[in-house]
């Protein structure tokens, strides 16, 4: 077992803007890093981005600028779109680093020398839009190459192959023994039907007569490592992987294998279901040493795909300048299921806040400071009072929704976990009703009582903003503040009664601001 828990992501296309696909992706993944940090575990947190190939080689000379130049100011936009989003990643994977380039020649010159590479003539159809090969499967009912192949050439080319389909018994095997290999299961008859198909070789290099933006072939200077190899690698090479002493990169054996890496559906097969197991099992991994695939599914706007050509992409630091950064996390969040798709709607976004957040959370806590300092001056006693609803509310239900959150956030389920939240701050908004503090107030006879459900109020509270801390990290700080408790946070505390006897409350600030339609909104 490695000593930290390791999380990647899939690395981001330079060449395009990001969208809030690519936002849903690192927040997710960043929640799951902090809860590991709320359970005091150590974390480690890779992302970054895929930065050679045709495209960025293409839109740099559109652009008049080096691929490079190109590259770090694309780079740039997601960076800052990660800090404001929160998004804390502990290691930074961008391909033209020179530290990945040594590692990635490394692995060339090793499965070279092992004689896993050969090279050969291909003479084929070739689609100058998507950079590929194109097979009689691409053809459509017409039997052409249709209009999404662009420009279809016939090209004679020499390049050099990795000996994929020898490892297809392998990966077969490997995928019928190991269960969690791909999560969720659903998507495993499906990879398990792509690895049985799998006949042909992949073809690792790009000659550099069409591209020169990318990672030359240690044995043949003539090529570029074709941009998937290359891309794939950067879950080792960045993570330590053959580094050399004083790279300052993590230690590997500390970090491998991967817990999960964080993928989309679309680059499951063959990416990192086939290509990606095979190349580690031809360095040497064990079984053992091959990391789980957690993968997501996909973000669409009314029913269709994001895309640039529909021009329906919606540009996650717009929504981030118009309702903030927790308040887009928490949308994400909420509103898709691990590995299943969802609609992207504003309108959605402000509902969900304004139910969940504003009306729910936020309003317990304003109402629960301002009568504890109506009430009591803000401090708090915690007499034994026998009351069926408040012995509902306090022990059992905050435990069973501690219970459900844990449960949720191990199995990547992040919806439910905050359905669990969400609904124990209803329930104690119930409680408020159902007790009526302001009555109690006025009967010097139900002191105790009073005082019992204000301090369930904010003993609730308290772990609510606990199990909030993965996902809305700003707002859970500025519950702690407002109960005057001491934060960084941790899970082990979220169980009940460490509110102490005599406990003063702070100040009622409103926390969660109703969000209003933008003008400029996409509903
Ligand atoms: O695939 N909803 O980069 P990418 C949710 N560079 N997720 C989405 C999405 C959507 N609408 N659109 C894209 C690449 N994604 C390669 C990866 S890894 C060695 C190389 C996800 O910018 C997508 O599934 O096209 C992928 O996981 C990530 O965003 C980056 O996509
Ligand atoms: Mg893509």
């Amino acid at each position: 077992m490695p000593d930290c828990t390791f999380y990647t992501t899939a690395i981001d296309y330079t060449n395009a803007a990001p969208h809030i696909g690519h936002a849903y992706e690192k927040v997710l993944t960043d929640v799951l890093t902090r809860f590991e940090k709320l359970r005091t575990r150590e974390v480690y947190f890779l992302t970054g981005v895929d930065q050679h190939g045709q495209k960025v080689q293409q839109s740099a000379e559109k652009e008049g600028l080096a691929p490079q130049e190109f590259a770090d100011r694309c780079t740039a936009k997601f960076l800052s779109l990660w800090e404001t989003l929160g998004v804390q990643f502990d290691g930074w994977a961008a391909t033209t680093a020179p530290v990945h380039k040594t590692v990635v020649g490394k692995i060339l010159q090793r499965l070279h020398d092992e004689g896993q590479l050969y090279k050969q003539a291909h003479r084929g159809f070739y689609s100058v839009r998507q950079e590929q090969f194109l097979t009689d499967k691409e053809r459509n009912e017409a039997g052409e190459f249709g209009p999404e192949w662009g420009q279809v050439v016939e090209l004679q080319e020499e390049n050099w192959y990795f000996r994929l389909a020898q490892h297809r018994d392998w990966l077969l095997n490997f995928i019928d023994s190991h269960d969690s290999f791909v999560v969720p299961s659903f998507r495993r008859p499906e990879l398990r039907n792509a690895v049985e198909r799998l006949s042909g070789d992949l073809c690792i290099s790009r000659p550099k007569s069409r591209l020169t933006w990318g990672i030359e072939l240690p044995f043949d200077p003539e090529y570029v490592t074709y941009v998937w190899f290359d891309a794939l690698i950067n879950y080792i090479s960045f993570a330590g992987y053959l580094a050399e002493a004083g790279s300052g990169l993590p230690d590997f054996n500390r970090l491998w294998p991967a817990r999960a890496h964080v993928i989309g559906k679309d680059i499951l097969i063959p990416a990192h279901g086939v290509y990606w197991p095979i190349m580690l099992h031809a360095l040497g991994f064990s079984d053992d040493q091959i990391p789980t695939l957690l993968v997501h599914g996909w973000w669409n706007i009314g029913g269709a795909k994001i895309s640039k050509s529909l021009g329906n992409t919606v540009d996650p630091a717009v929504l981030v300048e118009r309702y903030g950064a927790e308040a887009l996390r928490y949308y994400l969040m909420a509103d898709i299921t691990t590995g299943k798709d969802a609609d992207f709607s504003e309108e959605r976004l402000r509902m969900r806040f304004n139910e969940e957040l504003a009306n729910n959370v936020g309003n317990l806590l304003n109402r629960t400071l301002n009568m504890a300092l109506r009430y009591r001056s803000s401090v708090l006693r915690c007499p034994a009072v026998d009351d069926t609803s408040l012995k509902a509310l306090a022990g059992p239900e905050a435990s069973s929704a501690l219970n459900a959150y844990t449960q949720a956030m191990e199995q990547y389920q992040v919806d439910a976990a905050l359905r669990a939240v969400v609904g124990f701050a209803r329930a104690c908004n119930q409680l408020i009703e159902a007790s009526a503090p302001w009555k109690l107030a006025k009967d010097p006879a139900q002191a105790e009582l009073l005082d019992a459900v204000l301090y369930h109020l904010a003993e609730s509270l308290r772990i609510i903003g606990i199990l909030l801390v993965p996902v809305l990290p700003d707002s859970a700080r500025g519950i702690f503040q407002q109960l005057n408790w001491p934060h960084p946070a941790r899970l082990e505390d979220a169980t009940w009664g460490k509110l102490p006897e005599g406990h003063v409350l702070g100040t009622p600030t409103p926390l969660f601001p109703r969000l209003e339609a933008s003008p400029e909104a996409a509903d």
